[in-house]
């Protein structure tokens, strides 16, 4: 990363107090002005936008500083400990809720159950149980800072309906135990590998925000795979690379029964990056999702009890 020029910290010492401070978190003017004026607009003092530009200078998280992140049409709090949400997550997040209501569905009103694993803040959780009327939810995460974070933004965003559970969904039952059947499976899991994060994450990420919420290679999948699709109609899972949308499509291809009802389709995100892997089972309901789903990605495995209809119909 190039070095920030003394001329260019002496320039902005002089348009504000302070917004040097701002650079080496904001790498250009434009953005510090920007961030500068952010602060200007959600703190009450002088005194407190100092206090922000040096936290910002010792790399904390703009989001902790100011304690929310906006999230479609929520606010979530935010607090050092847990994730701070992604406009990544948010940008499917909103595809998701647009699809539904574009649809048919919605009109008839049909309950839908969603299962929000990895939830950290609560955000796909609340943002979806928000945004499709007569859904519930449950969303899980095995740190308890989340768990208490996700009711507070529950209160302040007048979400109800929804169930938090506490606990490790890669070593515990949590899966098998799942009392009901799940129309939505949405996750966002750690997924940055150990070589990645050294070689490509931030100085303030490394420094403020959990690993466990980040760092991952394919177990999220795997334990996708192995045990969550059984028990849901669909799934959307966040993915930081190609390979991990391959994982899941080579398991659900290379075994006859899930290969025969489950599609698979890829979603890129708007920087044209991998972003989400997602799916549907052949049940009635799943069948329905697909239709309603068409425009969201590409579906890049048709299951194979579909694709053998469609051919006999022909
Ligand atoms: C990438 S963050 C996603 C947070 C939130 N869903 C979002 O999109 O901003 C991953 C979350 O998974 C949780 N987590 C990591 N490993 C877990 C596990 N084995 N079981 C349950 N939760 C886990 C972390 O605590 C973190 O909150």
């Amino acid at each position: 990363m190039p070095r920030i020029s003394t001329s260019l910290i002496r320039k902005a010492a002089r348009i504000r107090p302070g917004l040097h401070l701002l650079l080496p978190e904001c790498r250009t003017l434009e953005q510090a002005k920007l961030e500068y004026k952010w602060l200007t607009e959600e703190l009450p003092s002088k005194k407190s936008i100092r206090w922000a530009c040096f936290q910002r200078y010792k790399h904390v998280p703009l989001q902790y500083i100011l304690r929310s992140q906006p999230f479609g049409a929520l606010d979530i709090i935010c607090k050092p400990g847990v994730l701070i949400p992604r406009w990544e997550t948010e940008e499917w997040v909103m595809d998701i809720i647009r699809a539904l209501n574009n649809s048919a569905l919605s009109s008839r009103t049909i309950p839908l159950h969603i299962c929000d694993t990895f939830t950290g803040t609560g955000c796909i959780a609340l943002a979806l149980s928000h945004g499709i009327p007569h859904s519930t939810f449950t969303a899980i995460d095995v740190s308890r800072k989340a768990i208490k974070l996700v009711k507070e933004n529950m209160l302040k965003n007048n979400v109800s309906g929804g169930k938090l559970i506490e606990q490790n969904i890669l070593s515990s039952k949590v899966c098998d135990e799942y009392p009901s059947h799940i129309d939505i499976l949405t996750g966002n899991p750690p997924y940055i590998r150990m070589r990645d994060f050294n070689r490509d994450v931030t100085t303030s990420v490394k420094l403020f925000e959990p690993r466990l919420a980040l760092v991952g290679e394919l177990e999220c999948y795997r334990n996708l795979v192995d045990h969550w699709l059984p028990k849901t109609d669909s799934f959307f899972y966040e993915i930081g690379d190609i390979n991990q949308f391959s994982y899941v499509e080579n398991r659900i291809k290379e075994d006859s029964n899930l290969s025969r009802s489950w599609s698979i389709g890829l979603k890129y995100d708007s920087n044209g990056k991998a972003r989400v892997v997602y799916g549907f089972n052949t049940t009635p309901k799943g069948r329905m999702l697909l239709q309603i789903f068409a425009p969201f990605g590409t579906i890049r495995h048709l299951a194979t009890a579909l694709s053998k209809h469609k051919a006999n119909s022909k």
